[in-house]
């Protein structure tokens, strides 16, 4: 009863009575109040953000410890080497660059061992369009006989090309730093002495000149002859999870174009560790050098498919090759009318040139 009154006694007081005397009894409340303030303050922090530390999860073990693992952040990028950063750097820098040009041109580039034998239909083909197309020859084998006026004078120093080896992208890149030369040239265009054109010069210059995207042809193989070929001396730079592959011929835009002639980086890799015979591998460098590089460098950049048409349907090294008697004003039809349909729809491939 005494405590009872006691507490009536000094809840009446407290009302009645100047605070001063009653000082020591508030100040209890006040570090109650701020205790519990606090451990709230701490606790609605702990729940809001749980897994933010691992004290987090010893305060709410039951809760917080099984989302955890959930929600730990992905383990950290890999971290890049001097090279790669340098790299990256410049390659940004060139992407974020469009190119201005008032007459823009479209560069042919042909990759030929020697005399190209379609050259009077390219003839044709460049007829009047005169000013909007520039040509360049590399000749790996044997000095080309033109019998057309703008293929003379358009021969590159060349070199020996070896099927398979890096002397191929060398080649492809020689073509890449002579056509940048000009610099009205927008779209390069990579053709072999077998390729000859399905459209006219206005559809295709008009299709290329207004695009921004490179057509590279890249895809996954996780088979024997895709992944199957990559090699982990290859690593750091290059994952196999960016490994691809894709059919050597491309057409590829100004920026793109520089920023091939400018690696060392990536190209070096392949170099190295791509070519037939590595490792007891088969490793085509021209097949997976450019797909591999821009799958790292820019994916969004490429197409993922080329504008020539390639046959492989004969799963041979080599694409299908067509002889005369295979050349029927049918098979053009068949290529040009299903490209005509399945481009246009689906964004699968693009019927230009025939390799
Ligand atoms: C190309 O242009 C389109 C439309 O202007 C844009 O959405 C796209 O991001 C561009 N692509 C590249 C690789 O610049
Ligand atoms: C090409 O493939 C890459 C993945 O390899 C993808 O990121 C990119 O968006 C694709 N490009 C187009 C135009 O679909
Ligand atoms: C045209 O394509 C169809 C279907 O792909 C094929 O059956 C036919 O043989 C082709 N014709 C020629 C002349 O290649």
């Amino acid at each position: 009863m005494k405590t009872a009154k006691f507490w009536c006694l000094s809840m009446g007081d407290m009302q009645i009575l100047p605070g001063s005397r009653y000082r020591p009894s508030v100040k209890k409340p006040i570090w109650i109040i701020v205790l519990v303030l606090f451990v709230c303050v701490f606790l609605i922090c702990a729940y809001i953000y749980p897994l933010r530390s691992s004290t987090a999860c010893y305060v709410f073990p039951s809760r917080g410890c099984k989302v955890i693992a959930d929600q730990l952040p992905p383990l950290p990028a890999r971290e890049y080497t001097d090279d790669e950063i340098a790299s990256h750097a410049v390659i940004r820098d060139i992407l974020n660059t469009p190119p201005v040009s008032q007459n823009p041109k479209i560069a042919f580039m042909f990759l030929t061992p020697g005399s190209l034998p379609f050259e009077k239909l390219w003839d044709k083909f460049f007829q009047g369009h005169e000013g909007k197309f520039s040509v360049y020859v590399h000749a790996s084998k044997t000095k080309p006989v033109h019998v057309s006026r703008y293929f003379v004078n358009r021969d590159i120093r060349s070199s020996q090309v070896v099927w398979g080896k890096i002397s191929m992208i060398d080649a492809e890149r020689r073509l890449l730093a002579n056509a940048l030369q000009d610099l009205d040239n927008q779209q390069f265009v990579l053709l072999s002495d077998s390729c000859v054109p399905l459209f006219n010069f206005d559809y295709i210059f008009h299709y290329l000149v207004h695009t921004n995207i490179s057509f590279v042809d890249s895809f996954r193989d996780p088979g024997p002859h895709g992944n199957g070929r990559y090699s982990e001396h290859m690593l750091p730079e290059v994952e196999i999870k960016d490994f691809r592959k894709g059919a050597q011929w491309f057409s590829m835009k100004r920026q793109h174009a520089d920023i091939v002639v400018a690696d060392h980086l990536y190209c070096s890799k392949f170099q190295d560790f791509c070519q037939p015979g590595f490792e007891g591998k088969n490793c085509i460098a021209d097949e997976h050098y450019l797909p591999t590089f821009f799958k790292i460098v820019d994916p969004g950049g490429i197409a993922n498919w080329s504008v020539t048409h390639v046959d492989w349907s004969e799963r041979k090294w080599h694409p299908k090759s067509y002889k005369a008697q295979d050349v029927t004003y049918g098979l053009l039809k068949n290529i040009t009318v299903w490209c005509y349909y399945n481009c246009n729809l689906h964004n699968k491939a693009y019927t230009i040139f025939i390799p």
